[in-house]
């Protein structure tokens, strides 16, 4: 410990405190030290406190303990319903029947007067010719003209609120009884603190503490009239221990999708979603993906065993027109893929690999232009886990069909979505996608590399045609934690997905 070094990054409180802890010999209360003046209010001596705590020049001992207090004083003014029913029955000369007292006290009263007359063995009830009588003892005749214990400390109570140790030892047993009747006393949970000063403590005092005032903060009227060049400033101990306190903040993937989501809503997109697991048909079918597709492979897709089917029975008229464009080209124009189109395979589920299934989905019932959607949401593909690769990921899909859409458009709109989201600037590359023509790969301009981030394209006439679309159609489908990643600055996809607690605190907060 560097005792100096200490002493300078004190501040007037914490000083203050520590002297009145030399004066009260090294140990006190808050309150003691409180009283030994200086301080405005009492919190400022416990603030003081944990901050000489932290820097080890004192110890905080911390002891619970109980407050009592009274709850009911009406009960001081009729007395406990066994003492009005003991002056009842030595007034009737030591025995009352039941009936009696009850008349007297009312039924509620005589009811918990007899419970602990009984308890406490002041009287006693004998049943008799005319009913239950109940007689006075010895015990009850000898606090006729004195307090019991409980009507006692009730008394002492009524004029302060007393800590469990400054009840008097006699007393105490009286706290149970008194507690286990209703609403008669408030016990409140407290903590006792004690300060003591510590050997380093002692070290920093022997340096000789000096009080004189300072100044924390430097403002722009002390730099104006050039005071600060007199003003006495606290030195600050940079290296001084303090408490790391976490923000709650959301998710690093959170914060990015809620980014997105605010963007493309910015851009006059609206949300959409699907079902995670679909016929191939919507996956890839209706996106005129050859049903002999290497992407269509088991090694590629994650087929389903419960549902194996899904049947395509309500969808069966743009199946016939998917069918003939796979087959022949339909109305497309194409000549298709000439092969013979299998309904079976159609029907096999699987867990969606792209959500372009939600945007041809959603293209299915809304065929009138304009038409602007975006999903941000999971996807499955058979990848094994590596630092860039997950079976499940995400992705950041859109359609955008307008009459003129055209391929400008469609690079201004994902220029404006990166740019908005700090990229400073994207290309474009010519990419394969069955469903598209033209076909992009779009890249982004990230700390002056070139990062690929997803693919894009114009859906092709054999996709719009089954279903009488007759504008031009701009989709994108984006990679969602490499964005998350880059925005992160992390190396490892794995990380965004990991419950690694202090990777998550000390994740920024912006
Ligand atoms: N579905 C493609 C993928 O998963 C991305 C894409 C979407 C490409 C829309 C073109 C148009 O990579």
């Amino acid at each position: 410990m560097n005792a100096a070094r200490i002493l300078d990054g004190l501040s007037h409180q914490e000083k203050k405190v520590l002297l009145a802890l030399q004066d009260l010999s090294g140990s006190a209360t808050p309150e003691q030290v409180f009283e030994r003046g200086g301080f405005e209010q009492p919190v400022e001596v416990m603030n003081a406190s944990s901050w000489l705590q932290s820097k080890s020049l004192i110890r905080i001992e911390e002891q619970a303990t109980k407050l009592f207090a009274i709850n009911n004083r009406e009960v001081l003014i009729d007395g406990l319903p066994e003492r009005q029913a003991l002056t009842e029955i030595s007034q009737a000369g030591g025995r009352l029947s039941l009936a009696e007292l009850e008349e007297i006290l009312g039924k509620e009263t005589s009811g918990l007067a007899i419970g602990w007359l009984k308890r406490k063995g002041l009287a006693t009830i004998e049943k008799s010719s005319d009913g239950p009588t109940v007689t006075m003892t010895d015990k009850g005749q000898s606090f006729l003209y004195s307090s019991m214990n409980d009507e006692f400390l009730l008394e002492i109570l009524a004029a302060k609120e007393l800590l469990e140790s400054e009840i008097p030892e006699e007393l105490r047993p009286s706290i149970p009884l008194l507690k286990s009747r209703q609403n008669m006393i408030i016990e409140k949970p407290l903590v006792r603190r004690k300060l003591h000063l510590t050997e380093e403590g002692k070290e920093v005092l022997a340096l000789g503490i000096e009080l004189k005032e300072e100044v924390a903060q430097l403002t722009p009227e002390m730099i104006q009239s050039g005071s600060w060049r007199k003003t006495n400033f606290r030195k600050y101990d940079v290296n001084t221990f303090a408490p790391v306190s976490y923000a709650a903040k959301k998710h690093l993937l959170t914060r990015v999708a809620d980014e997105v989501r605010r963007i493309f809503v910015q851009m006059g997109f609206t949300e959409i979603d699907g079902e995670y697991v679909q016929p191939s048909f919507w996956n890839m079918d209706a996106l005129f993906t050859p049903q002999d597709h290497p992407a269509r492979e088991m090694q590629d897709s994650f087929y389903l065993k419960n549902p194996a089917r899904i049947s395509l029975d309500r969808d069966i008229e743009i199946l016939n027109q998917v069918k003939k464009v796979h087959e022949n080209g339909g109305d497309s124009g194409s000549l298709g893929w000439r092969y013979h189109w299998s309904r079976e395979e159609a029907e096999r589920a699987l867990l969606r690999t792209h959500t372009t299934v939600n945007t041809i989905r959603y293209l299915a019932e809304h065929k009138e232009p304009p038409v602007k959607v975006f999903s941000l949401s999971r996807v499955f593909r058979k990848e094994a886990i590596d630092a860039t690769h997950l079976p499940e990921f995400a992705q950041i899909e859109g359609i955008l069909m307008e009459e003129g859409a055209s391929f400008d458009m469609l690079v201004g709109v994902l220029r404006e979505f990166y740019g908005r989201m700090g990229f400073e600037d994207i290309r474009v590359r010519p990419g394969y996608f069955p469903y598209t023509e033209p076909s992009l790969e779009v890249e982004v301009l990230w700390n002056g590399k070139w990062l690929e981030l997803g693919g894009a394209g114009i859906f092709r006439p054999e996709v719009t045609a089954p279903f009488g679309i007759k504008y031009p159609v701009l989709a994108w489908g984006q990679g969602f934690e490499r964005l998350a990643m880059l925005h992160w600055n992390l190396k490892d996809i794995r990380e965004l997905y990991q419950t690694d607690m202090d990777f998550l605190r000390q994740s920024p907060i912006f």
